[in-house]
C-alpha cells in the first residue's frame, strides 16, 4: 500500500480571496463506484481539491466520497461546472450539483463552456449572485479565450477569478498566461497529460535529469507556472506519482524548454 505525501500541495489564492491547490484530481469519465473509490484514494494519498462537472454525471459519486471520508469537507477544495446549455437554469442546475453534490456550498463553479461560442454574461450574472449568497466561493470559466474574458468583463464588470482550459506544454500559450495574470486571473490546465506528448525527448530527457517521469515533470511544469492542474487517473500508484513532484525543481532552462514545445501560434 502506498503512502500519503507528508509534503502539502501548494495553494493559489484567489481574486476573491479563496485559496485554491494547485495539484486537484480530475474525475472524467469516472462515474459511480469507480469515482468514489478514486476520489477516496486521492483524498487518502493527499489530494485536496476535485474537479468534477455537471456533465460528468459523477457529482453524486463525488458526494459519496465528501460523505465517507473523514477529511472535512472544509479542507477539500470541490469544482463543478455548469454545463453551455444550461443557461436561464443556472440556478436550478447549481442547486441540483450541491444537492447531488450533497454539500451546502462549491469553493470553485465554472462555466464549461462558452455558450454558443459567446461570453455568457447573463450567466455570468447568476454566478456572480451565487457568489454573494455564499453557494460558491469562487468563480470561473472554462475554454475561455482571452477576448471572451474582456468581454464578461467588459458587460458585467468582474473578470473570472479561474480559466480553466486544455494546456500542455503542447498547449503553451505565454499571451494566454500573461493575459491573464494581468487580469488577476488564475489559470487552470485540463487534460494535461493527455494532451502533452509524452516522448517528446525533451520531456523524457528532464524527466531522467531529476529521477522523475515525463507526467510528473508536466505537473511540476505547471505548478511552478502557477497554473492549476487536475490530473486524472483510476490507478492508485499513478495517483501519487502525479501529487509527488514538490521534490525536484525546474530551472529556468528547462521551463524554457519546455515552453517551446508549445505548437500553438
Ligand atoms: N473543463 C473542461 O472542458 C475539461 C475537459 C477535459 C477534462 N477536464 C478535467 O480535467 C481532468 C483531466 O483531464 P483528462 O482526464 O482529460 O486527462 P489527463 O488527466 O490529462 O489524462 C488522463 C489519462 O492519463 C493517464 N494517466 C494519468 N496519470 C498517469 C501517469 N502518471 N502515467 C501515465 N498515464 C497516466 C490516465 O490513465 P489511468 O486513469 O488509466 O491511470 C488517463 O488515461 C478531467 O478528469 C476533468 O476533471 C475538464
Amino acid at each position: 500500500m502506498t503512502q500519503a505525501l507528508s509534503t502539502a500541495t501548494p495553494t493559489v489564492t484567489l481574486a476573491g480571496g479563496a485559496t485554491m491547490p494547485l495539484i486537484g484530481f480530475g474525475t472524467h469519465p469516472l462515474r459511480g463506484q469507480e469515482a468514489t473509490d478514486a476520489i477516496l484514494q486521492a483524498l487518502d494519498l493527499g489530494y485536496r481539491s476535485v474537479d468534477t462537472a455537471t456533465r460528468y454525471q459523477n457529482q453524486d459519486a463525488v458526494g459519496e466520497a465528501l460523505r465517507q471520508t473523514s477529511i472535512p469537507r472544509e479542507e477539500i477544495f470541490v469544482t463543478t461546472k455548469l454545463p453551455p446549455d444550461a443557461v436561464g437554469f443556472e440556478r436550478k442546475t447549481l442547486e441540483q450539483s450541491l444537492e447531488a453534490l450533497g454539500t451546502q456550498y462549491v469553493d470553485l463553479w465554472l462555466m464549461h463552456w462558452p455558450p454558443g461560442g459567446s461570453p455568457g454574461a447573463g450567466s455570468w450574472r447568476e454566478f456572480l449572485r451565487a457568489r454573494e449568497e455564499g453557494l460558491v466561493r469562487a468563480i470561473g470559466v472554462s475554454n475561455y479565450q482571452i477576448r471572451l474574458l474582456d468581454a464578461l468583463k467588459r458587460e458585467t464588470g468582474e473578470y473570472p477569478e479561474v480559466a480553466q482550459l486544455q494546456w500542455s506544454p503542447v498547449h503553451f500559450s505565454e499571451r494566454y498566461l500573461t493575459a491573464c495574470r494581468e487580469r488577476g486571473v488564475v489559470v487552470g490546465a485540463h487534460s494535461p497529460l493527455r494532451s502533452a506528448r509524452l516522448d517528446d525527448p525533451v520531456l523524457t530527457e528532464t524527466a531522467q535529469a531529476h529521477g522523475a517521469t515525463p507526467t510528473q515533470v508536466i505537473i511540476r511544469w505547471d505548478v511552478q507556472h502557477g497554473v492549476a492542474v487536475v490530473p486524472k487517473s483510476a490507478h492508485r500508484d499513478r495517483m501519487l506519482s502525479n501529487l509527488d513532484v514538490m521534490r525536484f525543481t525546474l530551472s529556468e532552462d528547462e521551463m524554457n524548454a519546455l515552453d517551446a514545445l508549445s505548437e500553438l501560434e
